[in-house]
């Protein structure tokens, strides 16, 4: 059943001081999925994507570039909005946290914390990481570097705190109360075991460099970069106002998805200040794994990050969505290889999707008269195939709001299988001087499942799956999920000439 509740999900923002690659791809094509699955399922949605533009990292990285950090920020924010038109990504809002809306909203938030007791002025001395831009207690290092292997700077200086640690109970009894609330399972407990060693207050503002958002009524002092970033969830909904409905509407966010290595500030830090503000925590965040490429840590220095238009360049846009979401559970690490890329494309879409398409539409504009040819008397297996189809949505709909995107995919290419194991069986081919009024049927039954796997395809493979609509005429006011049941196809339509979707991919020939 499809419902209007407003969905807003949430890519994390990034850090301009890297370039666009694999690594960010990944989040936002998963948000694209979600928030484009939830419009065709009839509800209300925003996706929420941007850039992270503050911080000593920036300054550091325009520094060395002989910029100004904001023109610094102005030409990668501006790489990143190209990597979501590369991608085909259809989000409805971008935020830059240099922009006056954001920077307004989190003095607001800075404001309602102090006003409410929840941060005091205090000194500082510890480990700071500036690749991180996270604080670092002597225990957790290793060798003298952060846990992640960056190296640590002291620290001692005036910052502001936030008492974090008065809400170590209050952040226990909220993932209690909200099993689902952190993502995954072993993730979750991850977080809950951290959180019961004890929580430490938080320093929340900076003297030593300036190239962040004033603490209001003191600005020696800049906002610590990750309590600015984490607040652009809310300031992208008008906060502290509420024009259009926006806010009450939209929030608390319906899913925010992150890597498993920011989960920390998702899950603790950021419910704790929206608590200490009087908001509502989120519902739910999803750490999702790491890419490897080709057995490699992506590095700066190995230059193996693979650029997003490069990916696009090489496979397809289709493809690398398809690749991206089908080959790991979400929440897992893998490795991105050319040959698992190239198995993957011609295999699952070149193979079984796109011959399935093309066998089918080519029979019915040579054998049809190039029209949805009409239906007789079904027969069970006419019948079992339509169920099949039908069926999809709602398991497909259950996996995808569990974000386990691998087994939707798995789940609708199932029923690619079984219409190829149909087509096989029924021979259409074998059909035509036999017995062409059967032949219709099966090709009918078919068209229809392939109408079905196209549309519910869409938020995957945006591009594919509407150039498989286009050649089976259906309109766009069809192509949502309530079209199923209402809009089958309706025998007599002229169709357009067909055309392959996923051309194979042939590496060429070394040397
Ligand atoms: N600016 C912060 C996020 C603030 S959200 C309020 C940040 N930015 S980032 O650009 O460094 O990283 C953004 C996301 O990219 C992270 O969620 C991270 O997990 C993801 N990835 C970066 N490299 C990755 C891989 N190699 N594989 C998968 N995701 C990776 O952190």
């Amino acid at each position: 059943m499809s419902t209007d509740r407003p969905f807003f999900v949430t890519t994390p923002i990034y850090y301009v001081n890297d370039t666009p690659h694999l690594g960010h791809a990944y989040p936002t094509v998963a948000a694209d999925v979600l928030a484009r699955f939830m419009r065709l399922d009839g509800r209300r949605v925003k996706f929420l994507t941007g850039t992270d533009e503050h911080g000593q990292k920036v300054e550091r990285s325009a520094q060395a570039l002989g910029l100004t950090a904001l023109q610094f920020a102005d030409r990668v924010s501006a790489a990143f909005r190209e990597m979501d038109r590369v991608l085909d990504i259809s989000y409805d809002d971008y935020i830059r946290t240099t922009e006056e809306r954001h920077v307004r909203g989190v003095q607001a938030l800075w404001q309602e914390l102090e006003r409410r007791g929840e941060i005091y002025l205090g000194r500082f001395a510890g480990w700071y990481c500036v690749r991180d831009e996270a604080f670092y207690d002597e225990s957790e290092l290793i060798d003298g570097k952060a846990p992640t292997g960056a190296e640590v700077e002291w620290l001692e200086e005036e910052n502001y705190f936030f008492r974090l640690s008065a809400w170590q109970e209050r952040l226990l009894a909220f993932y209690e109360a909200h099993p689902d609330a952190i993502a995954p399972r072993s993730r979750r407990n991850e977080v809950i075991s951290f959180v019961r060693a004890g929580l430490k207050d938080l320093s929340i503002s900076r003297t030593s460099f300036s190239w962040g958002i004033p603490v209001p009524g003191n600005p020696d002092h800049v906002i610590y970069v990750w309590l600015d970033a984490l607040t652009n969830y809310i300031t992208a909904l008008g906060y502290p106002g509420d024009q259009n409905l926006n806010f009450s509407t939209f929030w608390p966010t319906s899913l925010h998805i992150v890597g498993k290595d920011i989960l920390r500030f998702h899950a603790v830090y950021w419910p704790a200040f929206l608590m200490a503000a009087g908001l509502d925590p989120p519902r739910r965040i999803f750490a999702h794994g790491w890419w490897t490429v080709e057995g490699e840590k992506m590095s700066k220095s190995l230059g193996n990050g693979i650029p997003p238009d490069v990916l696009v360049e090489k496979y397809g846009v289709d493809p690398a969505r398809y690749f991206l979401l089908r080959e790991l559970p979400f929440g897992s690490d893998g490795d991105f290889s050319h040959r698992a890329v190239v198995g993957r494309l011609n295999g699952d879409l070149a193979n079984d999707f796109g011959n399935l398409a093309q066998r089918v539409l080519v029979m019915i504009n040579r054998e049809c008269s190039a029209c949805v040819p009409a239906p007789e008397a079904l027969s069970a297996a006419d019948t079992a195939l339509l169920d099949a189809a039908r069926d999809l949505l709602e398991t497909v709909r259950e996996h995808v709001e569990q974000q386990a995107f691998h087994l939707a995919l798995e789940t609708i290419w199932r029923v690619v299988g079984d219409a190829n194991r149909y087509v096989d069986e029924q021979a259409p081919w074998a059909l035509r001087r036999t017995d062409p009024a059967r032949m219709g049927t099966v090709l009918y039954t078919l068209a229809e499942t392939i109408r079905h796997l196209a549309i519910l395809a869409q938020p995957f493979i945006p591009g594919a799956a509407s150039k498989l609509l286009n050649q089976l005429a259906v309109p766009e006011a069809a192509r949502r999920f309530a079209a199923f049941e209402t809009a089958p196809l309706i025998p007599g339509t002229p169709l357009p000439r067909p055309e392959g979707i996923f051309p194979r991919f042939v590496d060429a020939p070394a040397g």
